[in-house]
């Protein structure tokens, strides 16, 4: 008999542990990124104080720009292992099932549950261009990593309105995939009863619904001349 021993986290149970910690690592930064944001509603000189801010947390501690690098690696890792787990554990249910269903059978779970993957990929491609928009400033009409102010403005201007509604769709795909991530993770740590099923559910639209609203705030203030 062979007996093959395979590591904890490698286990499917391990695997959505990965998945769940990651998550929480990832939705902590969006909470923390989306307060942020909300502070370009305190005007242009609080806002790039700000910005100037987070690369000197840690100093003199920590020299310059230390802490900013530490918090890219720990999101880049994040991203990688929720990536990693859930592509090891959406391969390992389909070889469990070899053969397809040959009729489809209806389709259950909600409309978040079964957007998870494609609404992975287009967040995916949505941050890939939003590093380059806002952070390294390449794709950014004012493109100044020194005046966060002045390219978040210029980004979002009336006549640049399909870069609104591309947010708009990335942020929404962040809204459902957070909606079902953490409906998953709080009923899996919370009581399995339908009632803690139902409590999961709501904690997790609220969350969803209040982080969609959140980042949609400062474009559309943008847009209608509110922010200006
Ligand atoms: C409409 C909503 C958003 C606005 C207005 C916005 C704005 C910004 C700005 C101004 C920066 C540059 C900060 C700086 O360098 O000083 C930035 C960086 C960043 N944003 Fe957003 N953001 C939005 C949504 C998102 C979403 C939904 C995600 C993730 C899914 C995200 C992920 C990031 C990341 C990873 C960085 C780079 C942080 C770094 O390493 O410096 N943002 N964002």
């Amino acid at each position: 008999m062979v007996v093959t021993t395979r590591s904890p986290i490698r286990s499917s149970v391990g695997l959505k542990a990965v998945m769940a910690v990651t998550g929480i690592v990832l939705v902590l930064f969006l909470i923390a990124h989306m307060l942020g944001n909300l502070k370009i509603f305190t005007g242009q000189t609080s806002f790039d104080h700000y910005a100037h801010w987070l690369r000197e947390i840690g100093a003199p501690l920590l020299p310059g720009v230390w802490f900013l690098w530490i918090l890219r690696t720990v999101l880049l890792v994040a991203v990688l292992a929720h990536i990693g787990a859930a592509t090891t554990l959406a391969l390992r249910a389909r070889a469990a099932r070899p053969v397809r269903y040959a009729h489809r059978r209806p389709v259950q779970g909600s409309y978040a549950a079964r957007t998870m993957r494609w609404g992975g990929v287009i967040i995916g491609l949505f941050v890939i261009y939003h590093l380059l928009d806002l952070t390294t400033g390449a794709l950014n009409p004012v493109g100044d990593p020194s005046r966060p102010y002045a390219n978040v403005v210029a980004d979002f201007a009336p006549d640049r309105w399909y870069v609104t509604l591309f947010y708009t769709l990335a942020v929404v795909a962040v809204g459902f995939h957070l909606r079902h991530g953490a409906f998953s993770a709080l009923r899996s740590l919370g009581q399995q009863t339908p009632r803690g099923e139902r409590r999961a559910r709501a904690v997790a639209l609220v969350l969803a619904v209040a982080l969609c609203a959140g980042y949609l705030a400062v474009p559309f203030a943008v847009l209608t001349g509110l922010v200006d």
